[in-house]
């Protein structure tokens, strides 16, 4: 504790400093990161700082309302952009391209809304292993390797770089973040994009919303898994009520991990397996099979792209 308070001081003045007079602005997720950095700077710069949350329409079920109940108070501008991601992704089915499309049209309209504000710095919430991913090619991640040159900005404040996201959490705890932030489960940058393989549509992503928010309403409370997710990962023949389907295959993954470097699958009940896939297969009418994946990191990733 002694040490998370110590850190609370310590990176609350390197914002201070590093923002001067400036204003600051912040791209909030609804994640742990951004939400401890950008609850550092209001602490740290008040009203210099300007968060923005852009609405990609890649979001989890509920993700924009839950954001602008938690950070109306610090006067959270939200924009609308789903339109625009979706027309970007358009025809393009390899998981890089989409990374990189996805991370350029962040920053783009990002730097639009900075723009506008007059803020000439950036506040970011890489994390440690963020930086180790990215420096050794696994995956382009959108908050570091996959994002174009931030162009815009005088500067780059990173207060988090040095933590894990255990410890991210510590002093989500200690800064008093409601706990449905400081245990929000990671979530990507490209948001529901890498769990759709191959090219993403309107429909493609409102399935998997859907089953995700499924698969965490019954094993987030229960397991308190590391991350647990929903993927689209192909078509399969199946049977609904008197019509064969050539409907989706929805994969879902629990995990445990400590950093996302590598990870262990979670041994789910079999009664918890067999209910997600009557909820998701009676729910969503589109998906004909549920699977339960149980491979560890390494080999396979987290996501599915
Ligand atoms: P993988 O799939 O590489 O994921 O095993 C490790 C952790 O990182 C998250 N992840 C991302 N985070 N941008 C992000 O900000 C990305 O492009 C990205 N891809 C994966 C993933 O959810 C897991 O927590």
């Amino acid at each position: 504790m002694v040490r998370t308070e110590q850190f609370i001081q310590k990176a609350k003045e390197e914002i201070k400093k590093a923002a001067g007079e400036r204003k600051v602005v912040i791209a909030l997720s609804g994640g742990v990161d951004s939400s401890v950095c950008a609850a550092l700077a209001a602490e740290a710069i008040g009203d210099q700082l300007i968060p923005i949350y852009v609405d990609t329409g890649l979001m989890r079920k509920g993700e924009t309302t839950r954001i602008r109940e938690a950070f109306s108070h610090i006067g959270v501008i939200v924009v609308d952009a789903g339109d625009e991601f979706l027309e970007a992704l358009s025809g393009e089915s390899d998981p890089e391209k989409k990374r990189k499309i996805i991370g350029e049209k962040f920053i783009r309209i990002f730097e639009r809304e900075a723009t506008k504000s007059g803020a000439t710095c950036l506040l970011q919430g890489t994390i440690y292993p963020d930086c180790i991913e990215s420096d050794g090619g696994i995956k382009s991640h959108h908050n570091v390797g996959g994002m174009p040159p931030v162009t815009a900005f005088e500067t780059v404040i990173e207060p988090l770089r040095d933590l894990y996201k255990d410890e991210v959490r510590q002093v989500a705890e200690a800064l008093g973040l409601p706990a449905e932030i400081a245990h929000r489960m990671p979530f990507p940058g490209p948001g529901l994009s890498v769990r759709v393989i191959g090219e993403v549509s309107r429909e493609s992503i409102a399935i998997v919303r859907e089953a995700n928010a499924i698969v965490e309403e019954v094993l987030v409370e229960k397991y308190r898994p590391w991350q647990c997710l929903a993927a689209l990962v192909g078509r399969g023949t199946g049977v609904k009520g008197d019509n064969r389907l050539f409907g989706w295959i929805v994969s879902v993954r629990a995990v445990n991990s400590r950093d996302g470097m590598t990870a262990d699958p979670i041994e789910i009940a079999y009664e918890d397996l067999s209910f997600i896939a009557s909820r998701i297969t009676a729910e969503i009418a589109e998906v004909s099979r549920v699977v339960y994946d149980v491979t560890p990191k390494p080999p396979a990733t987290i996501e599915y792209e």
